[in-house]
């Protein structure tokens, strides 16, 4: 097993990853809230994981997919803990992927004004980014994760044995936001000798998960509330929200898991960044290769217009009411403001000629 902390001062936590990683969950709750005598498990009908909290406890079922992350959900989960008698010294566990530790994180913090949590990551996805980093909340009709908070959870465990039951395009997805780490964190994968970003790609799974799940403790302990440093984890994430959005549209022209649209998302932002002057041929063909050496396409999907994704992307939360992209640079990826729409559409046309 790998343990990573999260430095959060008096609220640190552990995240454990590897195989079986899931059996420590009744040690960790005694050591980590040790004033709880009942737990609630929240997950999904189709997660095959059972989990022993080591204490009397009542499961909580979610709707399967987004649907369970809305403001209805909250309050069904809020009443249930209720019924259960689940006190501000007890806790919630969360089994499943970013759907279920956002959603089960959001009813824990609102709860009794704010009830500890643990999630117990099923997916390699989760792993290696919702699970961490506390970040919970639900979706409104007005936007996708409009309604949150921050609230840490108290040790997450990450159990890489659990996921041989994933879906191929499960698999996929979490492999599109790998990739986004072999370009961030302070391990050299950032580097300029156009090499070690693929180094990611070399070592066994479990190795994977904990080098995403330690940059991303680092970037989280550097700027929790995402002041700044926080938005380097929406790396190609942008374009990939947009592309997720034109998805939704009534012609619904394609169809893309979040990390295969990050794959794009990242092709496109090293193709943005070198038509800004920012970086040269051999890093965006490192980009081209770490997608690629992660089974993903960095092509733009057929259809795409380029006009409707500038539109979503000006639309995103996460672009602060301007064009704003995380953008690759000497200095590794970092927050670039007011990019013109016209470049944007630009590097768009220039994918598609190289696709
Ligand atoms: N998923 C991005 C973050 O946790 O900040």
């Amino acid at each position: 097993m790998i343990t990573i902390t999260v430095e959060l001062g008096d609220r640190r936590y552990d995240v454990v990853v590897g195989d079986g990683a899931r059996h420590l969950l009744a040690t960790m709750i005694s050591d980590v809230v040790p004033t709880a005598g009942r737990a609630a498990v929240v997950t999904q009908a189709g997660i095959p994981v059972d989990v022993d909290p080591g204490l009397p406890f009542e499961v909580f079922t979610v709707p399967d997919g987004e649907a369970a992350k809305s403001l209805s959900v909250v309050e069904a989960l809020c009443r249930g803990f209720a019924r259960a008698r689940i006190s501000r010294s007890d806790v919630v566990i969360a089994v499943g992927g970013g759907v279920v530790t956002d959603v089960a994180g959001f009813a824990a913090a609102s709860f009794h004004r704010g009830v500890s949590y643990v999630n117990v990551s099923t997916t390699l996805l989760g792993q290696v980014d919702a699970a961490i980093g506390g970040k919970t909340g639900v979706n409104i009709p007005e936007g996708k994760n409009l309604v949150g908070a921050f609230w840490q959870p108290k040790a997450v465990l990450c159990d890489t044995e659990v996921l041989s039951t994933l879906p191929p395009r499960e698999w996929a997805s979490g492999r599109g936001e790998m990739a986004k780490y072999a370009f961030l964190g302070a391990t050299g994968d950032a580097g300029t000798s156009g090499q070690p970003g693929a180094s990611l790609l070399d070592v066994a799974l479990s190795d994977q998960v904990a080098r995403c799940v330690s940059i991303k403790a680092e970037v989280v302990a550097s700027d929790e509330r995402e002041g700044d440093r926080r938005m380097i984890l929406n790396y190609g994430h942008t374009l990939a929200h947009a592309l997720e959005a034109a998805a939704f549209g009534p012609d619904r022209r394609w169809d893309l898991r979040h990390g295969e649209a990050v794959a794009i998302g990242l092709v496109f932002a090293a193709t943005l960044a070198r038509r800004l002057g920012r970086i040269d041929d051999s890093r965006v063909n490192l980009h081209r290769r770490v997608v690629r050496g992660f089974d993903l396409s960095g092509d733009l999907p057929a259809g795409a217009d380029a006009e409707e994704l500038v539109t979503f992307m000006a639309r995103d939360k996460k672009a602060h009411h301007d064009l704003t992209f995380v953008l690759d640079g000497p200095n590794g990826p970092e927050p670039v403001r007011d990019i013109e729409p016209a470049e944007v559409v630009a590097t768009l046309a220039e994918m598609e000629r190289s696709s």
